[in-house]
């Protein structure tokens, strides 16, 4: 009955989110207006609400539920994982997109990419992105957490940080029977850098020997040194890439990991299909407080309301956990008054500086024993793959299309000489790698280039760019105050001249990696077998048209941050160093937004790294130390 009640009064005051709106009323008048309850009335009660599901939330749910000490319950707008099966292999990373656990978000027009507007793509699932990655898992260099805690931010440091990278992780050797028929060139690892936890590492099977002629490329053309781990606080180098796989070379992401450890605790509770709809916040005598949330149970379609005795803790990413604390009023006031929110707790950085990396690849046609291109030429060759690889762990579909990567660091010269000073100004320099070079044994990105269409009966490699140190900021504002409605995304790739710079710089070693011998033994037809841009497209020494191509082609490369920074508020922060909410009691945000700078590396390891160091804050907080 009371559900019922619930339900229609959510109707009845036309959102989603009954309570922001119960806010709003309650603020206007001091009696409650027919039809509405004095104080919400919560079906359910949990010590702590984490709001989100994906890679940091199911951290979260395990280590808040490790005691036994408190009841957690943890809400997840996607479905299990499981329903797309295929998430697991490493191969066929390309079809998950468009599938029921991703998003589909789109960019807003970018205006420094001809208007062009992006696929964004997030993992909508227990487990999020971390089901639906590159699966690449590196840590980046010390220097990027110890500038954390220089701005503001104490116990972020290398120093403080790298024993919880440890502690998630284990190391599989590549060394089983099984494995050891594939290339073990460049698999190498330091075993004391993983110790024993939920999130397995391992590499990929199936090496093309391409790719590591890639490695000795990259080294000698872009001067970057072979290291035999890039998981020790050294983000510069090169190696193959590790990749969250278990030993039998399946995904491990945080749902097969870290919930697959904690799911049968009966102090947990994990329910998919259960998209938050707002924050109850409670405001008295001036102290906001967040006092749990409202659900909507998408089996049945009706909302619900859980308490938080203790704490909400919001970890839905980069784009909907700024959107949830907006949708909620709290935020820009101007920006929330638009939509129709009251902000009830005005912070103006909710939702901007938005920061990411972005790619842009140089395309080479090849011989057909450099690439994986003929994998997945047609489904039979396909199925033959994915077959391989489910009855005896053999062939390509053991390997994603492309996680070796190396990281450059340039010279203070050389980014005074491109016309990158800014970059030296924001400090990212000194042991910090500046652009990672990406190789990919397929065409990569899966679209044609204003150049060049891929053909059915060739076969490419890619090599790929991407500037670490990306100075661009941009925002997730809101399209309507409801969470059902997609945010409007703008990373703003390419607003500051210095990207454009190291774009152009990384364009041009890109070339030069590809043209290395070592690379170019494999290719067919002049100038290393490029085919897009082209030399007689863009010619080594056309800036202009080197940018040109860079826009035409960029797209991202998925480690959207910084939309609840964790700083001071004056520069620019929604959270505090404990990743509390500025404004609100009982209210964190634990997840890829809250990274004030963004590692000089894909950001996968970072994210687990700040939640295991939320649920240990959290935990201290709650006096549940030394379990
Ligand atoms: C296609 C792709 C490839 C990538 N490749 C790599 C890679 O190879 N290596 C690497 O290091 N990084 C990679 N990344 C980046 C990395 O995976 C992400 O930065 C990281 O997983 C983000 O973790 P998160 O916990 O912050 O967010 P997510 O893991 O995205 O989790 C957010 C969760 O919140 C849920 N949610 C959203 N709205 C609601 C709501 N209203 N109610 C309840 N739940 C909600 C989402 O469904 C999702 O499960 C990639 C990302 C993508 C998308
Ligand atoms: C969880 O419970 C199921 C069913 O009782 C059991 O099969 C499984 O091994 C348990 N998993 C863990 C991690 O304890
Ligand atoms: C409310 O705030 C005022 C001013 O800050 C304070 O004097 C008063 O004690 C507070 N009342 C309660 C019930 O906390
Ligand atoms: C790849 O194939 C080409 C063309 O058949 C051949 O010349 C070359 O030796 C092969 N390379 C390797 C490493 O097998
Ligand atoms: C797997 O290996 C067995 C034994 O060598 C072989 O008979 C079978 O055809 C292989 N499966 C595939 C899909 O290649
Ligand atoms: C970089 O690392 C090297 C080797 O550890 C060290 O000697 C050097 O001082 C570091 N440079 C900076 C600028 O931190
Ligand atoms: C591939 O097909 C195209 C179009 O049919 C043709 O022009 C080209 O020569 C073919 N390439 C090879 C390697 O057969």
């Amino acid at each position: 009955m009371r559900l019922l009640h619930l339900y229609q009064l959510s109707v009845a005051l036309g959102v989603v989110s009954a309570w922001p709106a119960y806010l709003h009323k309650r603020q206007s008048s001091d009696t409650p207006g027919p039809g509405e309850t004095e104080d919400p009335t919560f079906e359910e009660e949990y010590d702590f609400v984490i709001a989100g599901g994906g890679t940091a939330g199911l951290v979260l749910a395990n280590r808040l539920s490790e005691s036994g000490r408190f009841s957690v319950l943890c809400l997840e707008a996607g479905p299990n994982p499981e329903v797309v099966r295929a998430y697991e292999s490493p191969g066929g990373n390309q079809f998950i997109k468009g599938s029921n656990i991703d998003w589909a978000f789109d960019t807003q027009p970018q205006e420094h990419l001809n208007g062009r507007t992006l696929q964004y793509l997030r993992g909508k699932t227990l487990g999020g992105s971390s089901v639906t990655n590159g699966l690449y898992y590196a840590r980046g260099s010390a220097s990027v957490y110890d500038q954390w805690a220089d701005l503001g931010n104490p116990g972020w440091g290398w120093d403080d940080v790298y024993p919880l990278f440890v502690k998630s992780t284990t190391f599989n050797p590549p060394t089983t029977p099984e494995l050891s028929v594939f290339s073990q060139d460049y698999k190498t690892w330091d075993p004391d850098a993983y110790g024993g936890g939920p999130l397995e590492l391992n590499f990929q099977g199936y090496v093309t020997e391409s790719t590591n002629s890639f490695v000795r490329a990259a080294s000698e053309a872009a001067n970057i040194p072979i290291v035999n781990d890039l998981n020790v606080g050294n983000g510069v180098g090169i190696k193959l890439g590790t990749a969250t796989l278990n030993s039998r070379l399946r995904r491990s992401s945080s749902y097969d990991s870290f919930y697959q450890q904690a799911h049968n605790r009966t102090n947990l509770r994990v329910l998919h299909d259960s998209p938050v709809s707002g924050i109850a916040l409670s405001d008295s005598n001036g102290t906001v407080h967040a006092q749990g949330v409202s659900y909507v149970e998408q089996r049945t379609g009706f909302v619900r309301q859980a308490r938080a005795r203790k704490e909400v803790i919001v970890s839905m990413g980069a784009f909907q956990s700024p959107q949830l604390l907006m949708v909620s009023g709290i935020g820009p006031a101007a920006h929330l008054e638009r939509v129709g929110t009251n902000p009830l707790v005005v912070n103006e950085n909710v939702g901007q500086h938005l920061n990411d990396h972005s790619v842009f690849s140089i395309m080479a046609r090849t011989y057909p024993n450099a690439s994986t291109t003929t994998m997945s030429s047609s489904p039979d060759s396909l199925q033959i793959a994915q077959a391989d690889f489910y009855d005896n762990l053999t062939g390509p579909y053991t390997a994603p299309s492309g996680i070796t990567n190396g990281f450059q660091e340039l010279s203070n010269d050389e980014l005074q000489s491109i016309g990158a000073q800014a970059v030296i100004d924001a400090g990212y320099t000194g042991n910090r790698s500046h652009i990672e070079y990406l190789f990919e044994s397929v065409w990569y990105p899966w679209i044609p280039t204003p150049f060049y269409a891929p053909q059915p009966n060739e076969s490419y490699i890619s090599v790929t760019a991407s500037s670490m140190v990306q100075l661009s900021r941009g925002n997730v504002m809101l399209r309507t105050n409801s969470m059902s409605d997609h945010p409007l995304i703008n990373p703003n790739y390419y607003a500051h001249e210095a990207d454009a710079a190291i774009g152009i710089a990384s364009f041009r070693y890109l070339r030069k990696i590809l043209r290395h011998p070592e690379l170019a033994q494999y290719t067919i037809g002049a100038n290393a077998g490029e085919v897009s841009p082209g030399v007689e497209n863009v010619a080594d020494d056309d800036d202009e048209a080197i940018l040109a191509y860079i826009k035409a082609n960029t797209i991202p490369n998925w480690h959207a941050s910084g939309t609840n920074q964790m700083l001071p508020v004056e520069d620019g922060g929604v959270v505090d160093p404990r990743l509390r909410v500025y404004g609100v009691e009982g209210l964190r945000v634990v997840d890829c937004s809250v990274m004030p700078v963004l590692p000089d590396v894909n950001i996968l390891a970072a994210v687990y790294m700040v939640a295991e160091k939320g649920s240990e804050m959290i935990r201290e907080d709650w006096g549940d130390e030394g379990y």
